[in-house]
């Protein structure tokens, strides 16, 4: 059975789960895509919360970019870890391998200790492990939907603390030296985010917590804080919220980080992966946005 989904016109979108993740068949990434097309894609997004491509040739740093201007208004600044292309620093390369090791195996909704954080996400898999190096996605609005109305009363009034201090970063063995927190809190310091984002564009709501950034909710009692928090951890893990890949070579996937979370299964060590990536920073205006997802559907 057929199970496209007929709104789109200039390419085939699947639906991967009931109102979550699709495939695009039809469309050629590493060319320039005209208007109709671009409208279409971003609508399917928006929609959809993370698309995938299969069938793609391996963008080069210039195409990549490319696209950030059709998911956003262009590269979103990044964070300075971040190996950079040599070609082309606003393109990241997560590399990993038996000397470098993957951070990306925590459930985490990109850079969300930055305020604005960034829109959307484009990452193609350039080399892929042998076997394993899949990704997993979770959907927070459908993650939202789902509780009890009394607890979505409770955590519409919530705002949480997001800092680029996980547990990692945090270890003693990197505290031996105390500059190295001060150094962090100077560079990255701590920002506030809605417990439940209202999406800037379509305006629905979402979870907007993760285990590697949230760190508290502000005007509770630590102990409250951190039930509450580890519930709403737990809660977003639920299996009919997430969407798991099996990469092929070239793969690329598109997502929207203000309605996502991602975890990046690091199941492969030692062997090699390269995800080349660029997050997209929020578009200026997008009221054209609105009407072509007005007039999609
Ligand atoms: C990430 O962008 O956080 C990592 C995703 C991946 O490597 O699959």
């Amino acid at each position: 059975m057929d199970n496209s989904d007929s709104r789109f016109l200039r390419f085939r979108v699947a639906p991967r789960m009931p109102k979550f993740g699709a495939w695009v068949e039809g469309v050629d990434l590493a060319r320039d895509l005209p208007p109709d097309v671009q409208r279409e894609l971003r609508v399917a997004w928006l929609h959809y919360g993370v698309l995938f491509f299969r069938g793609q040739s391996k963008l080069t740093p210039q195409q990549h970019v490319a696209l950030s201007h059709v998911f956003g208004a262009g590269p979103y600044e990044g964070n300075p870890q971040f190996e950079r292309h040599k070609e082309n620093p606003q393109v990241e390369l997560l590399v990993s391998d038996a000397e470098r090791v993957s951070n990306s195996d925590q459930w985490h909704t990109d850079l969300s200790y930055n305020n604005p954080a960034p829109l959307g996400t484009i990452i193609q898999i350039q080399e892929k492990p042998p076997v394993g190096g899949n990704t997993a996605w979770a959907c927070m609005r459908k993650a939202y939907e789902w509780l009890s109305p009394p607890m979505r009363a409770c955590l519409d009034e919530l705002v949480a603390v997001h800092a680029h201090v996980n547990h990692r970063r945090l270890s003693w063995a990197n505290l031996v030296e105390p500059t190295v927190l001060i150094d962090i809190l100077r560079n990255d310091p701590p920002v506030k985010h809605p417990v439940v984002m209202r999406h800037p564009i379509t305006g629905t709501g979402g979870l907007y917590v993760n285990e590697l950034f949230t760190r508290d909710i502000c005007d509770m009692h630590p102990v409250e804080s951190a039930a509450l928090l580890a519930m709403l951890h737990r809660w977003s893990r639920l299996p009919e919220f997430q969407l798991h890949h099996e990469w092929q070579q070239n793969d690329i996937a598109v997502w929207d980080n203000y309605r996502t979370q991602h975890y990046a299964l690091y199941d492969y060590f030692p062997a090699y992966r390269v995800n080349q990536r660029v997050t997209t920073r929020m578009f200026e205006d997008f009221a054209q946005l609105k009407g072509d997802m007005n007039a999609i559907g």
